[in-house]
């Protein structure tokens, strides 16, 4: 069969993705450039809130005319929504003939096979530990013609997963419940997806777990797995995400300073700047113990104010949790203010089933939450573009991610690229076509421009060898 993934919400579902697509070609299926030309859809869903789960129930809606066009064609659902929702999305869409949880992955040929032979809906949302980390047998050429251009394409960023699931209890959270308890992976599976990855072109890496700095593995901690990596010569740029402000250590920032491999980014969510929220959050940290972890980071790192590209931090922020009142609100703006995030992932309160604040009263009306989410998003900006107007006149090392007529979706005359502190870097075309370096390659280029979220400019000097 012909089948096309649709991805909605985190980096462990883009992660999952490529899963799903490997065992699905591994079974003897091939990719699809497009949705019309397939026979199968998948739908790797997201059910962190409210908003995530109406999109992909919206998605839903249309594949009745889908399946309508073209008889024998089938509805996957993957991912968080499937987990924790189950047998009821059969119920409540009328389209869907296979459903597989976060953890049963490599089921989804054989469930796809059984669908397909008339069998009816599939169903598979078990909770196996094995499955976690599986990787089909690998097959170096899984994708045929046009598909393998796009794989080609999209291969900035490409995440690892070291770890799944998560062992806190964060009141407003529901991924323990449909990714399970933290399980972590061994660092030789790690090391060999790299080398693979590697062996594939690819010399940007982001190791990805919903709380990295908790990783350990028979004595193996999250710092010594990045130590490991970083020896992998071939890797010019080594990203990971998310940590967690109460398991961040000063060894993990030592190490990141001390590899020069590894990117001086960080991307750790603060949720509140309100202590009294972010108890009830059960989030294990105040205010000032964040604080305390971003000053060392500046110590070991140097001031932005001296080099924009000192290093990068970045934050997810929540506005209306357990009955915020207009000072608490007053309480994250300020810490908005103090930690001048590059960049912040901002959100309203959206309450979920089976977490701890499910049952709490919630006070704050949507029309508040939308007042507040908007000025939170203004002052974030504000400082984003400023923090981005100080980097202007200034150079940078990018790692190209994109180029026109490689990447369809680039315009003609932009390339795409990234600054090791993880912004993002829009450059002009060379004038001589001879000094356009290839995606995946380093080179030095001068801000010339800038908007909140982008930085433009253009090359200067030679492409940086690795
Ligand atoms: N409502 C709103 N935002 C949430 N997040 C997690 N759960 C919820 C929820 N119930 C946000 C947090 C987290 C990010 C991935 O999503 O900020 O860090
Ligand atoms: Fe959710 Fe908290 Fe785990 Fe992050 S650390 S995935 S917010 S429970």
């Amino acid at each position: 069969m012909k089948f096309k993934v649709i991805t909605f919400g985190c980096q462990m579902n883009v992660y999952d993705t490529g899963r799903i697509e490997r065992y699905l070609v591994a079974g003897g299926h091939e990719a699809a450039l497009t949705e019309d030309m397939a026979d199968l859809l998948v739908i790797n869903t997201c059910a962190i809130r409210d908003t995530a789960e109406s999109r992909v129930y919206g998605t839903l809606g249309r594949l009745a005319q889908f399946k309508r066009e073209r008889p024998g064609r089938l509805v996957a659902v993957a991912g968080c929504m499937a987990q924790k929702e189950g047998v009821k999305i059969l119920k409540h869409s009328g389209v869907v003939d296979v459903v597989v949880g976060t953890m049963a992955i490599p089921r989804i040929p054989s469930l796809i096979e059984a669908a397909a032979a008339g069998l009816g809906p599939q169903v598979n949302i078990s909770r196996s530990e094995e499955d976690l980390f599986d990787e089909p047998e690998w097959i170096e050429k899984s994708f045929s013609n046009e598909e393998g251009e796009r794989q080609r394409i999209q291969r900035y960023p490409a995440f690892i997963s070291i770890m799944q699931g998560c062992s806190k209890v964060c009141s407003f959270c529901v991924v323990p419940y449909t990714r399970g308890k933290e399980v972590c992976r061994p660092p030789e599976d790690v090391i060999a997806e790299c080398h693979r990855l590697v062996r594939q072109g690819i010399r940007e890496v982001t190791l990805i777990g919903q709380n990295v700095d908790s990783y350990r593995y028979e004595g193996v901690d999250f710092a010594d797995l990045l130590l490991r990596v970083s020896r992998i010569e071939e890797l010019s740029r080594i990203r990971f995400t998310t940590s967690h402000p109460k398991d961040m250590t000063p060894k993990l920032i030592d190490t990141v300073g001390e590899c020069a491999n590894i990117c001086e980014s960080f991307h750790f969510p603060l949720q509140s700047g309100c202590n009294r929220i972010l108890d009830a959050m059960k989030r294990d940290y105040t205010v000032d113990e964040y604080f305390e972890k971003l000053e060392y980071i500046e110590k070991v790192f140097g001031s932005r104010g001296q080099d924009p590209f000192a290093y990068g931090i970045s934050t997810d922020l929540m506005v209306g949790f357990a009955n915020e009142t207009e000072q608490e609100f007053e309480e994250t703006l300020e810490a908005v203010r103090r930690a001048r995030w590059d960049s912040a992932f901002m959100f309203k309160y959206s309450p979920r089933e089976r977490t701890a604040a499910y049952r709490w009263e919630d006070r704050v009306s949507e029309e508040e939450k939308s007042e507040r989410l908007a000025r939170l998003i203004e002052l974030q900006e504000s400082i984003s573009l400023a923090l981005n107007r100080q980097a202007v006149g200034r150079v940078a090392e990018v790692l190209v991610e994109g180029i026109p007529g490689y990447d369809p979706e680039q315009p003609l005359e932009r390339i795409k690229a990234r600054t090791r502190t993880n912004k993002s870097f829009s450059l002009n075309l060379p004038e001589d076509p001879e000094g356009m370096p290839s995606v995946g390659e380093t080179a030095y280029a001068l801000v010339t421009d800038c908007k909140p979220v982008t930085l433009r400019g253009e090359f200067v000097g030679s492409a940086v060898t690795v």
